[in-house]
């Protein structure tokens, strides 16, 4: 089996397989070697450089696909060490935009339904997923209604998530993404948050919600 080995200042590592071997020198005469998981640094080192993961999801359907894909994705980055939230937007009393027109003047809305956490979490994310059924070619109500209060974003200089992802399921053969999608995108430019791609599930009145792509989704997610 082939090894590579490589020396740094403290401690010299070895690689081999699926372990790794750390060497610390006590003195030119003694040394300790610890040897571990490849898997187990692995996870040590993604919670070192934990991603604060906030997944929206606004389908009113708990057990339907939009839930079983943002499911996947969390489980997909606690698995990676990141710190994960699903937001069930659905559970939410998000008020309407009324178009008052107050947060161009302040900066702020004046609507007091609450959603100051909701949006204060999204603020201070790394990534944000937004994730929607297709409804009639479009995103779901839930998730437009979320997206009309990012306005005071659009006015603003307030705080923002790093970047944004998106998370869509159609039910036929062919949905018609690209309307949903670019709602999603032009939310993610409000947000000022660089876009990180999307997952586009097809056909899930018929084949399934498509719970097997969200891994390779993730790892491009985070590659
Ligand atoms: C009101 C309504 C409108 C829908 N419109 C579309 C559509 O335009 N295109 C499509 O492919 N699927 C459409 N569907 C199917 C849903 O996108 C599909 O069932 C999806 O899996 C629903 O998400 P959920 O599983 O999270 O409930 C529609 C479903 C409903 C209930």
């Amino acid at each position: 089996m082939s090894a590579v080995c490589w020396m740094t200042p403290w401690p010299s590592m070895m690689l081999r397989g699926k372990f790794i071997a750390l060497t610390f020198r006590k003195s030119p005469s003694i040394s300790i070697v610890r040897v571990y998981r490849v898997k187990i640094i692995k996870t040590l080192v993604g919670y070192l450089i934990s991603v604060k993961v906030t997944v929206l999801c606004a389908s009113g359907n708990t057990s339907g696909c939009t839930h079983a894909l943002c499911g996947a994705f969390v489980d997909e980055c606690r698995d990676r060490g990141h710190d994960a939230e699903l937001i069930d937007l659905s559970a939410l009393d998000i008020e309407d935009c009324n178009g008052c027109g107050v947060c161009r003047k302040k900066g702020r809305c004046i609507l007091s339904d609450g959603s100051e956490v909701l949006f204060e979490k999204v603020e201070n994310s790394d990534l944000v997923v937004l994730a929607t059924p297709i409804r009639f070619n479009g995103p779901s109500s839930i998730m437009k209604r979320f997206i009309d209060r990012l306005n005071p974003y659009w006015l603003s200089d307030k705080p923002h998530p790093s970047r944004a992802c998106g998370i869509l399921c159609g039910g036929s053969p062919e949905p018609v993404f690209s309307h949903a999608l670019s709602e999603l995108k032009s939310a993610a430019a409000t947000l000022r948050a660089e876009w990180a791609g999307e997952l586009l599930i097809s056909d899930t009145d018929n084949s399934g919600c498509g719970k097997a792509d969200v891994k390779a989704f993730a790892d491009k997610i985070f590659s």
